[in-house]
């Protein structure tokens, strides 16, 4: 009970203190608003207000959707839905990222949770806290703005990009540390042009 009468301070706090509250926001369950709005104030305003410094280009997308194949879409699926085996399984569930709840959420925003993971979750954390790997979850937060738009050939390619067991994972591995390296790749697959 105690803890019911916190879950609700908490959400009527971060209600009366967050700007912008929007239907869109509309939780499910008294939990999950609960979660969502605390998420939501943890986030510095200047973090969330951040603009994507990464021009979208074809070859950035493109890199973005490999990315998101390989690491990503074990929990969100390639469409970004999370009707995978983890994702469904997962308390909170991976969210369907094609819908407004996170299409709706500031460009800044899904770059700090790619970045910074959420707590309590199966969401974890990507990433150093370097300028490459800022780089990298910018083109990601491209692509989750892209997921309503995906088609079924990208989907196709992406699909050839889903690790498949740990023996994939790390030949996988072994190619990016060797893409890299900078070594002269004995033609490298068309889709790893930009790297
Ligand atoms: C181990 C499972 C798992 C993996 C792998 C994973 N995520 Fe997540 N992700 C989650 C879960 C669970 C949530 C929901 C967290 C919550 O309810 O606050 C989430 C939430 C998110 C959100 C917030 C969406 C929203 O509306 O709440 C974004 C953006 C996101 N993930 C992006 C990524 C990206 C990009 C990657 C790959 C670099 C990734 N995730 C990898 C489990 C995962």
């Amino acid at each position: 009970m105690a803890l019911l009468g916190l879950g609700a301070g908490g959400a009527g706090l971060a209600f009366v203190l967050s700007a912008g509250f929007s239907a869109r926001d509309e939780p499910t369950a008294v939990e999950a608003f609960v979660a969502r709005r605390l998420r939501n104030f943890s986030i510095p305003r200047e973090h969330r207000d951040a603009r994507n410094p990464v021009a979208l280009t074809p070859v950035v997308l493109a890199r973005a959707r490999e990315h998101f194949a390989d690491h990503c879409a074990s929990c969100h699926g390639n469409d970004g839905r999370g009707q995978t085996t983890l994702g469904r399984n997962l308390y909170p569930k991976a969210p369907d990222m094609q819908l407004a709840d996170t299409q709706g959420l500031p460009d800044g925003h899904l770059f700090w949770i790619i970045k910074n993971g959420v707590r309590l979750t199966g969401m974890p954390a990507w990433g150093e806290d370097t300028p490459e790997d800022d780089s990298t979850t910018w083109e990601l937060v491209h692509f989750i703005r892209h997921l309503p738009k995906l088609t079924p050939e990208e989907l196709a390619e992406m699909r050839e990009f889903n690790p498949r067991g740990r023996r994939d994972w790390e030949a996988a591995e072994a190619e990016r540390r060797f893409l890299e390296g900078g070594e002269v790749a004995p033609a490298p697959p068309s889709s790893h042009a930009g790297h």
